[in-house]
């Protein structure tokens, strides 16, 4: 029987009686409070006590877990790592602060700091062979794919940290995919493009560093846009964690079994690419192409209303924010100083996507169902400034959402009360009958 007492965090508040009342049997529930949001039920009687599931497809009011890591107020569009809110990290952090923050639990001092950019710096390089990958690949392949099939393939060259139970190992993984997910990122691009692969500079900083190996060439060595890795960074900070989301749970689910964390991150990047998740802000550009003109909202907007037409409005909308996401509210206001700095004057398609969502905001529909923009709505244009394909843009938030998925997988595997995932159903399919010879069927 599980000691229900063993959780090691939220103190339990009072209990919620739950009676079946088709047998009458009554039961006492645990409930805890964390430090913020809702309480939790701890319903892990309920089965061995009742013989009863729960029943919560798309787990919309289940908590998978306990975590420290990242906390979100849908109500309120409030964003939170380790207590810190986004606004302040995305003005006054860098990317690789917050990893470390994320990972650690705290803001590194000046020495901690130090020492963890020259860590990551020095595992930037992947091994010489993996460049042959790439070759395998059709030049059009979706760079998505190439991430999954390469982050995959970590595991089959860096043997030495995918002992999970090992926290050495468990820590030099975790620096190796932070370190090399950029490098990597920037070779599916160049593969795309028919330019050979830069390597990385250990004088640079991350941001800097993946912008050089995106954008420049062996035969000349710009400098990088410092204007460029601001931007960059601080959507990289945007995009780092985002509690249990899906591509997360996958990342989550995949290490309870014992996966490697190469393995597992090469999942979160594949669930991370459906357009419901991750794959948004590149449907959000084309669906902006699609719309062309200000004139064409409304019948965008129509179709969106439609319950009986697929389409929905892409970047709108979120399972847990039911106010805007603080995210996006810092990366509409960077876009507008970004394209300053850039020299993009009315960009089209800023100003087609401000009236989408000045409209989208007046409309009922939208308002009943508080569906604001989220943070695929703005970055694409973003993105788009900045020289980015439309089909790089996952592999970016990919990218920045490495370090999220590696600190929750590393949580999940130092939480005492964690164990193998395995959800239960409503099975409604047919009884137990006989097998029919084909001669009788
Ligand atoms: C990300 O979970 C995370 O944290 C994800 C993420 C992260 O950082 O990891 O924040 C990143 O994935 C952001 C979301 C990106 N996806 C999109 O922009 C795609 C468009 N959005 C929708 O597909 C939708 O809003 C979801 C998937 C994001 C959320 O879907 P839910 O929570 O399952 O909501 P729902 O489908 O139950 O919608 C509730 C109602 C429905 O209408 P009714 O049945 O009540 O009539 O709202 C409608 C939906 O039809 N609705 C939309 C809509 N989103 C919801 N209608 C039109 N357009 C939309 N975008």
């Amino acid at each position: 029987m599980n000691d229900m007492s063993e959780t090691a965090g939220g103190a339990t508040t009072h209990t919620l009686t739950v009676t079946d009342n088709a047998t009458g049997q009554r039961l006492e529930l645990p409930v805890r409070q964390g430090t913020e949001g809702p309480r939790v039920a701890d319903i892990r009687r309920l089965y061995s006590d009742l013989g009863i599931f729960t029943y919560d497809p798309g787990f919309t009011a289940t908590g998978s877990c306990e975590s420290k890591i990242t906390f979100i107020d849908g109500d309120e569009g409030v964003l939170l790592h380790r207590g810190y809110a986004i606004e302040e990290l995305a003005e006054h952090s860098d990317f690789l602060e917050v990893c470390f923050l994320l990972l650690y639990g705290h803001l590194p001092d000046k020495a901690e700091k130090e020492d963890f950019e020259q860590t990551i710096s020095m595992h930037t390089m992947v091994h010489e062979q993996m460049r042959t990958f790439f070759s395998g690949f059709r030049r059009d392949a979706h760079p998505m794919a190439i991430m999954v099939g390469v982050v995959g393939a970590m595991s089959a060259f860096y043997h030495d940290s995918t002992d999970i139970d090992d926290p050495y190992q468990r820590m030099v993984a975790s620096h190796r995919l932070i370190a090399k997910i950029p490098t990597i990122a920037a070779m599916a691009y160049k593969y795309s493009i028919g330019q050979p692969f830069m390597y990385p500079r250990n004088e640079l900083r991350y941001a800097e560093n993946f912008l050089h190996m995106t954008f420049n060439v062996p035969c000349e060595d710009k400098p990088v846009s410092p204007v460029l890795a601001r931007a960059m960074d601080r959507i990289f900070i945007l995009h780092a964690d985002h509690e249990q989301n899906a591509s997360t749970s996958t990342v989550r689910l995949a290490g309870s079994s014992g996966a490697n964390p190469f393995a597992c991150i090469a999942a979160g990047i594949a669930s991370l690419w459906g357009p419901a998740h991750g794959g948004a802000n590149e449907a959000v550009l084309n669906m902006l192409r699609e719309i062309g003109s200000k004139d064409r909202i409304p019948e965008f907007l129509k179709r969106a209303r439609d319950r009986d037409d697929p389409f929905r409005l892409m970047g709108f909308g979120h399972r847990v924010y039911k106010n805007y996401d603080p995210r996006a509210a810092v990366l509409k206001k960077s876009t507008d100083s970004v394209l300053d700095e850039l020299g993009v004057r009315n960009e089209p398609l800023l100003e087609l996507a401000l009236e989408l969502e000045r409209i989208a905001g007046e409309d009922e529909y939208f308002q009943q169902r508080k569906l604001f923009p989220n943070v695929d709505f703005y970055s694409g244009i973003l993105l788009q400034a900045m020289g980015f394909p439309t089909s790089m843009f996952t592999v970016l938030f990919a990218l920045a959402r490495t370090v999220g998925w590696i600190a929750q997988w590393k949580e999940m595997i130092e939480d005492p009360v964690q164990k193998i995932g395995r959800p239960r159903q409503l099975y409604t399919g047919e009884a137990r009958r006989p097998f029919v010879p084909l001669d009788e069927r």
